[in-house]
Order: C-alpha cells, then structure tokens, then sequence
C-alpha cells in the first residue's frame, strides 16, 4: 500500500535518506532535507518530520541522522509523535504492532543500506495490531504527553 512519507536527516543521514527516496519508488516521499552532506543539525529535520505526522499532512516519517539517537529525542518532543530508533527488523515490526510508532528514526553511521531498506519496509507494511493492551498502554503514552511535572 503507497503511503505518504515525511523523510528528513542531517548531514550523517542523508546518503541513506538519498538512497531510500531512489529504492522505494512506490510511496511518496515529502523531503524535508538536508539537500548536501555540508554539517547541519539533526533536530531542524526531526521537527519538520514530526510535525508533518502530527499535523496528518503525512502519515508517518523516517528520520536519519548519525546513531537515529538525537533525531528520535528531538521528535519525540512533539506532541501525538511517536519516533521508533531501530536497528532491526523485529524491533522495526513490533514497533509498528505494538506501539503504533508513526516515526522510524535510523542511524546512517550504524546500518548498512541493506539492512536500513529491510527495516523500512518491514516497519510500512507492517499494520497496529489494534489489541486492546495495546490501546491502553498508547493511552497511558498520550496521559503522560498531557502531564505537567
Ligand atoms: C552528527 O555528527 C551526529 O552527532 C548526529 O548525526 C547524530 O548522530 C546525533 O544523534
């Protein structure tokens, strides 16, 4: 199923992001940038990506930068966003089964091009399971969002 994806790194990621966007033709990609390997930082691109999810504009995102570790931080910050690091298809999977994870953030220092087209695809053709565990632990996602400290 073609789906619409928000795609952003820095400069770490964007040779995987470049070859991602060339390797999976069938779904539409809204590219944020970055447009070179010149230095840049990670969390101007993780906004863009997860805005773009929270706002629905795009139904999920891929975000990349060196490790996938400052990327996923940065969206995690954003309300109704929920960023998966994976580094592998399992996690990539259950990822998307049991936390409904609408971002997967990856390390372009850490996986190979192989590797990271394997978890992309497993991760947008793997479904919410919907179980109602499930459910309530989202909902517990979403209560600790709305808490103040
Ligand atoms: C950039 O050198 C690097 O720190 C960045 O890409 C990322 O890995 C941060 O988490």
């Amino acid at each position: 199923m073609p789906k619409r994806v928000a795609i952003g790194s820095d400069h770490a990621g964007y040779r995987l992001k470049e070859f991602l966007k060339r390797s999976l033709p069938e779904h539409e990609f809204c590219d944020v940038g970055t447009d070179s390997p010149e230095p840049c930082d990670y969390p101007d691109f993780a906004a863009q990506v997860a805005r773009q999810v929270a706002s629905g504009e795009c139904e999920c995102g891929i975000i990349i930068c060196g490790t996938g570790v400052g990327s996923s931080i940065a969206a995690n910050k954003v309300p109704g966003v929920r960023a998966a690091l994976c580094h592998d298809v399992y996690s990539a999977e259950m990822s998307r089964l049991h936390n409904d994870a609408n971002v997967l953030a990856l390390g372009g220092r850490v996986v190979g091009e192989g590797l990271a087209l394997r978890i992309v695809r497993a991760w947008l053709e793997t479904p919410f399971s919907g179980e109602e565990r499930h459910r309530r632990r989202l909902a517990k996602l979403q209560a600790l969002e709305r808490a103040t400290l």
